[in-house]
């Protein structure tokens, strides 16, 4: 049986930059025989979390919109690929609303200590974030978030893909070594062969 991996595109601009290397990182876990499916952030509704603490009781999200329908898909796919440009050193805000609201998975597994279904699967995550600029901890602040994202899903934190100097609409596709480092990430993440690494690895480029 095919793995699954879900690849979730969360610029708000079309042929935003970390979108077109999350196509890539889709074609080589393509290439590597997984199932994959790619949903846009942009076009779906979702609220920001409004700190209601309902999921405290109930483990669910009470504000209803597309969240519920991305929950199921991250909760089910065996790879996810989440992608992001840098705003003000950090996800975008559509992406940060999104892990926002896996507030009420946080709480079903630390409050109501309920497992998630997920758990005991292998589960990776890959995260691609695009500056425009370059600095130091220009990625720092993606990595931290990504951390507690992943953990709240279940899932290892395995690989980053950061490119930094990247800014107008489809500029990534003349960065030839970043679409094909998209590529190969994609293929190895949708690995079952090769163990989750202990850490994520790490692939920084200019
Ligand atoms: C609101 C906003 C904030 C931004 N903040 C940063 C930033 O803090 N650091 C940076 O390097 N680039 C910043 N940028 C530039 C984008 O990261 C850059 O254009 C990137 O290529 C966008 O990726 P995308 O094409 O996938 O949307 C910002 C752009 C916008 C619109």
């Amino acid at each position: 049986m095919s793995i699954k991996v879900l690849g979730i595109s969360t610029s708000p601009r079309l042929k935003g930059n970390s979108d077109l290397l999350l196509r890539q990182a889709l074609a080589g876990a393509e290439a590597a025989g997984a199932e994959t499916e790619y949903i846009r952030l942009r076009g779906l509704n979702i609220a920001p979390c409004i700190e209601c603490n309902s999921c405290y009781k109930k483990g669910a999200c009470v504000v209803e919109d597309d969240y519920q329908m991305l929950s199921s898909k991250m909760l089910e796919a065996d790879r996810l690929i989440f992608a992001t440009p840098i705003f003000f050193m950090n996800f975008c805000a559509q992406a940060k609303a999104l892990i926002d609201r896996c507030q009420c998975l946080w709480s079903r597994k630390y409050v109501l200590k309920q497992p998630l279904q997920t758990a005991g699967r292998d589960r990776r995550a890959m995260v691609i974030a695009v500056g425009g600029t370059r600095s130091k901890k220009m990625f720092e602040s993606v990595r931290l978030t990504a951390k507690y994202f992943f953990d709240v899903l279940d899932m290892i934190y395995a690989v980053n893909l950061f490119v930094n100097k990247v800014d107008t609409a489809g500029q990534i596709k003349q960065h030839p070594s970043a679409m094909n480092e998209a590529f190969r990430l994609g293929r190895e993440l949708a690995s079952t062969v090769a163990p989750p690494p202990e850490k994520p690895i790490n692939v920084e480029l200019t």
